[in-house]
């Protein structure tokens, strides 16, 4: 039996489809190349914008005559817009079996089972049983290369900014307890990770009682991390500027890939639409904090979202955006439109920004942010940079540039390499 598993969205909901996709492989199920060879398929969907909506919308609809070529197989709809969805998304697609939205992930091993054990039992009658089934082989699902593990922490968010549709449908937030956390990052590096991703919505918002009763901070479980056997770098995704704080500081000195890099979404430059977005810091507020890690970290690299198009957004709002870009000179920057979604506070306001200005912002902003990513890129020609291999020659720096190289490769190890070149926003190099 053979299972495949598509995931859309963030790091968050990536890692959410190993989740997903356990009691399946604890079933027996082995990972599949594609939903043509496969008996179960995963949908893990994201409703962050209408786009990433449609395209898992769409793919439910075109895997209707994956099912009613084999009634047998199943197809299981999760996340954040099986959330939001999940009613509707029941009624207009029957072929799908089971809908369980982003909300319910802890009580899905149980929600699965008792959905499909029938169907369970049925397909392993006619497919063979579960003795001969293999484990599953290859990349564990939800890790982005046998060498990066990603660990969630916390889940949902307590914050409600007014585009963001995500604490209605991940919930307030939750956090994983200390040991917990531990035990799963020292389980990954046993299994060979040398890199972990803490994952969280607002990640170092994190706290929690650790067994004896002591209250446990972000800082102190980013350095219990990076202290485990095996782990040479830690990243985090993505943290919230208010807890960027002289402890958070403190304690990346100490976590290599932690200190190197930091993913911060900006979202804009204008303290007007900041505030309509009901962000908790304005402009100054944001680049106070990246003077401070700058500072402490001089040779940090920092990566954002901006989104363009915002209700009310003008020109000058916009500018601000582009000049504070000037300042933060992102070494990579995700941009997007604003995108109206139902039951957002900002989506009772018109979307009132023409879809041809939205456009055409975007492409400036880009053009912007490509010069500091290519700038970036081209600054470590001819430099020589730490690699961890993620197998096929293919690897990240520790400020998180991609790296592809001639010579050796094994995964899991560092290596030294010296860039050649770039192509498609990869460093090319040689072995030292
Ligand atoms: N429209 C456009 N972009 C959005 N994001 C979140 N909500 C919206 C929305 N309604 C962007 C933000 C966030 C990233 C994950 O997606 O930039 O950081
Ligand atoms: Fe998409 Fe947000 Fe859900 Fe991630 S948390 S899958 S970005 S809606």
């Amino acid at each position: 039996m053979r299972l495949h598993v598509v995931a859309f969205g963030c790091q968050m909901s990536v890692a959410d489809s190993g989740e997903l996709a356990a009691p399946l492989l604890a079933r027996g199920f082995r990972a599949a190349d594609g939903p043509d060879d496969a008996d179960a398929v995963i949908l893990n969907t994201c409703t962050v914008r209408q786009h990433a909506e449609d395209r898992a919308l769409s793919l439910i609809g075109r895997l209707k005559p994956w099912k009613e070529r084999d009634p047998g197989r199943v197809l299981i709809v999760s996340g954040c817009a099986a959330e939001r969805l999940g009613g509707w998304i029941r009624e207009r697609f029957p072929h799908v079996d089971l809908v369980v939205g982003a909300k319910s992930i802890e009580d899905y091993p149980r929600l699965v089972e008792e959905a499909l054990a029938a169907k369970f039992d049925a397909l392993s009658e006619s497919r063979g049983s579960f003795a001969q089934a293999e484990a599953a082989a290859g990349l564990p699902i939800g890790w982005t290369s046998a060498a990066v593990a990603p660990v969630t922490i916390m889940r949902g968010c307590n914050y409600s900014c007014s585009y963001c549709i995500v604490p209605s449908v991940r919930g307030r937030e939750s956090y994983r307890p200390y040991e917990t956390v531990l035990a799963e990052a020292r389980a990954k590096a046993a299994a060979g990770a040398r890199e972990i991703l803490l994952l969280g919505q607002t990640v170092n918002s994190w706290r929690a009682a650790d067994a004896d009763g002591r209250e446990r901070r972000f800082p102190e479980l980013l350095k219990a991390v990076a202290a485990i056997d095996g782990v040479a770098r830690v990243r985090f995704e993505s943290p919230h500027p208010h807890f960027v704080d002289d402890a958070l500081i403190a304690a990346l000195a100490d976590v290599p890939g932690a200190r190197d890099h930091v993913h911060m979404p900006l979202q804009s430059g204008s303290d007007r639409v900041l505030g309509l977005m009901r962000r908790s810091y304005g402009a100054a507020g944001f680049m106070d904090k990246i003077s401070r890690l700058r500072e402490a970290f001089p040779s940090i690299e920092v990566s954002t979202d901006i989104i363009v198009g915002f209700p009310t957004e003008t020109e000058d709002d916009f500018a601000r955006t582009l000049e504070l870009v000037e300042r933060l000179r992102p070494s990579w920057t995700y941009a997007f439109k604003y995108s109206p979604r139902e039951g957002t506070e900002s989506a009772r306001e018109a979307d009132d920004v023409p879809a041809e200005v939205k456009e055409d912002r975007l492409a400036r902003l880009n053009a912007v942010c490509d010069r500091f990513a290519e700038g970036a890129l081209a600054a470590r020609i001819g430099r020589a940079v730490e690699v961890l291999d993620e197998g096929g020659a293919y690897g990240r720096t520790r400020d998180g540039f991609r790296v592809k190289w001639k010579g050796p490769s094994e995964t899991g190890s560092l290596r030294t390499i010296r860039a050649r070149g770039v192509s498609k926003r990869t460093l090319l190099g040689e072995c030292e």
